[in-house]
C-alpha cells in the first residue's frame, strides 16, 4: 500500500496526544514542583520511575534498530544521581514495560523524549527557584549534549521513517504514548498525593 499522502507520525503523535500534555501541565500545577525542594523531589521520584520504564525498552533490538542513537537517550541515571543530590530515597517499583515491544515502544520513547523540549522551561525554575543545576539536582532536566533541538529533530527523523509510515503502525505508536502518558500521569498523581478529589 501507498502512505506518501498520510500524515507523518510526529505530526500524528502531537496531534493526537494533545489533550495527555495538557493533563501533564495540569498534574504540574497542582503539584507545584517548585515550591521547595521536597515538593522537587517527589517530581523527581516520579521522574525516575518512568525514565525506568523508558530505558527498559532500550535493550530490545527492535528499538536499537528504530532509533539508532539510543544510547545517548534517556535520564534514568540522571535521575537517580538527582534523587541522592535532593537526599531522596530511590523509589522501588515493579517495571510495567516488561510486556511493551515495537511499534508501541517507540510511543513511550516519543512521550519522553519529548519532554525534553518541555523541561527547558522546568530547568530554568529549578535553576531559579531552587538554585539546582546540571551538575546538582536538575540533571533529569538538563539538555542533551547536542543541545534540545537537534537531538529532537533527529528524533523525529526517526519517527518519520519510510518503515513507520503504515496508518496502521502508527496507530500502535500512538496507542504506546497514551500509555505512557498514563503511567506518567499515574506516577505525578502518587508522588504528589494528588487524589481524584482534589483534581
Ligand atoms: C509543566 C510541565 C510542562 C511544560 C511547561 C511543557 C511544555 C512543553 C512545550 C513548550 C513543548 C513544545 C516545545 C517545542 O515545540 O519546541 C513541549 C513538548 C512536549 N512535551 Fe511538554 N511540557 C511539560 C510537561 C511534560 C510532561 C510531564 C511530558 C511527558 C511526560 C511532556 C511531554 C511532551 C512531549 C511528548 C512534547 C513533544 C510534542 C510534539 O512536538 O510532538 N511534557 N512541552
Amino acid at each position: 500500500m501507498n502512505h506518501h499522502n498520510a500524515p507523518p507520525l510526529s505530526q500524528r503523535l502531537k496531534a493526537e496526544t494533545a489533550e495527555q500534555h495538557e493533563r501533564m501541565h495540569a498534574l504540574m500545577a497542582q503539584g507545584n514542583p517548585f515550591a521547595d525542594r521536597e515538593s522537587y523531589a517527589h517530581f523527581v521520584s516520579a521522574q525516575y520511575l518512568f525514565q525506568r520504564d523508558v530505558e527498559n525498552l532500550f535493550r530490545d533490538p527492535a528499538v536499537k534498530a528504530a532509533v539508532p542513537d539510543l544510547e545517548a537517550r534517556g535520564r534514568e541515571d540522571a535521575s537517580l544521581a538527582d534523587l541522592a543530590d535532593l537526599g531522596a530515597p530511590a523509589p522501588q517499583q515493579a517495571l510495567v514495560t516488561d510486556g511493551v515491544s515495537m511499534p508501541a515502544a517507540l510511543g513511550w520513547l516519543y512521550v519522553s523524549e519529548g519532554s525534553t523540549l518541555g523541561a527547558a522551561f522546568l530547568f530554568k525554575e529549578a535553576k531559579e527557584r531552587l538554585g539546582l543545576s546540571e551538575t546538582f539536582g536538575a540533571r533529569n532536566l538538563a539538555a542533551y549534549p547536542q543541545g534540545r533541538a537537534l537531538a529532537w529533530r533527529a528524533f523525529v527523523a526517526s519517527m518519520d521513517a519510510p518503515a513507520l509510515a503504515d496508518p496502521a503502525v502508527q496507530d500502535q505508536v500512538i496507542a504506546g504514548a497514551n500509555a505512557a502518558y498514563d503511567r506518567f500521569g499515574s506516577l505525578l498523581e502518587q508522588h504528589f498525593s494528588l487524589t481524584a478529589a482534589s483534581t
